[in-house]
């Protein structure tokens, strides 16, 4: 089984958070996934994967099961589609690049998105324009209980924004083990309203964007914004934005003439947190080697040793200043494990 014993965790989550993981085996099949879970001296799991969405505060006494499953593949195939399968384990901004080689168009927008693909449907990955699910036909994934795999439609997931079923009522109960995404061969739809994605095709000189130019485009913007995990310990967007009712924004509105602002179909609005958190002022701040950073506020940073306490301190404070300042609540986007 090779299960290791007082491993740090550091490495395995992009926030550099130094905790241990009392026990730890890596997966690498699903045999031995089915066999792990089957282990009656092992009660207590925790699913690692890409660690790119959570904020560890303390160590892991619970096995630590890091799902490296990998391959991928196509399983079907039309003059216009094509049907990929992933596994979880496969690193997604290699799947991203590995499917505009085949000339396979649908996930350019969501170049250089941190984490591995079997993670990707429990947030419901999302930038620029898309999210995950506009591009999802299916998973699979190992029930925690039965060691049986299950397949989840689209519908089944129920995603929303940066939300799934994986969040809500199957949390905990599932290892997603692969991924499937219908992707485009040809007529490839391009998406490219996004502010920020037409500004930078306009700065290359780029008239006829394709998949390619626009996930370049994608990757610049993302670098120019937004801390590379390799270099600089985050986890992405620490916040969601806030969705509010149409009452709490107009009274918002009337005192923040200038906000950015989204209105969405069911008549609510989306206000983007980074621009609450800095006009509180918090842009660029820093405390310690907790930190926010200075070109995005949505995103906290790990300047080398913050603990996840401090982080997790740090996030209160810019919680309770939005509350105070704005009368708007906003909630961690990223998973805190306590
Ligand atoms: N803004 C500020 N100050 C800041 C940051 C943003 O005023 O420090 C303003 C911007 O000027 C803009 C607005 O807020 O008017 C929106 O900013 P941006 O386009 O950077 O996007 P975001 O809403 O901050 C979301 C996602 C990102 C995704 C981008 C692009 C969430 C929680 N975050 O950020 O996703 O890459 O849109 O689509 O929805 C992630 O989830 O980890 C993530 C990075």
């Amino acid at each position: 089984m090779n299960i290791q014993e007082n491993i740090s965790l550091k490495p395995y989550n992009t926030f550099g958070i130094d905790v241990i993981a009392r026990s730890f085996v890596e997966i690498t099949g699903l045999l031995q996934l089915q066999k792990i879970l089957q282990l009656s001296s092992y009660p207590e799991r925790f699913i690692l994967s890409g660690g790119s969405n959570m904020l560890l505060t303390k160590d892991i006494e619970a096995l630590v099961l890091y799902i490296n499953l990998k391959g991928k593949s196509v399983v079907q195939e039309t003059e216009d589609n094509v049907i990929i399968k992933a596994m979880a384990g496969e690193n997604w901004h290699q799947l991203v690049l590995w499917s505009l080689e085949q000339g396979y168009g649908g996930l350019e927008n969501l170049s250089l998105i941190p984490g591995n693909t079997g993670t990707a449907p429990i947030q419901n990955i999302g930038a620029y324009g898309i999210e995950l699910k506009d591009v999802f036909v299916s998973c699979e994934a190992m029930d925690v209980a039965t060691q049986e795999l299950v397949e989840f439609s689209k519908e089944d997931c129920k995603f929303g924004y940066r939300d799934s079923i994986f969040k809500t009522t199957a949390k905990g109960k599932y290892i997603i083990t692969s991924v499937s995404l219908q992707l485009t061969k040809r007529d490839h739809k391009l998406l490219t309203f996004y502010g920020a994605i037409e500004e930078e095709l306009k700065a290359k000189g780029i008239v006829h964007p394709t998949i390619r130019t626009i996930s370049d485009a994608v990757i610049a913007i993302r670098k120019s914004k937004l801390p590379n995990p390799e270099e600089l310990g985050n986890s992405g967007s620490f916040f969601k934005n806030p969705v509010v009712s149409k009452k709490t924004f107009e009274a918002f509105l009337k005192k923040n003439p200038d906000a950015p602002h989204y209105a969405l179909e069911d008549g609510t609005y989306k206000i983007p947190a980074g621009w609450l958190i800095e006009q509180c002022g918090f842009k660029g701040k820093r405390f310690g080697d907790a930190g926010v950073h200075e070109k995005q506020a949505l995103v906290l940073v790990n300047y080398g040793n913050a603990s996840g306490e401090a982080i997790l301190e740090l996030a209160h404070n810019i919680q309770e200043t939005v509350q105070k300042q704005f009368k708007i609540k906003i909630l961690p986007e990223v998973n805190i494990i306590r």
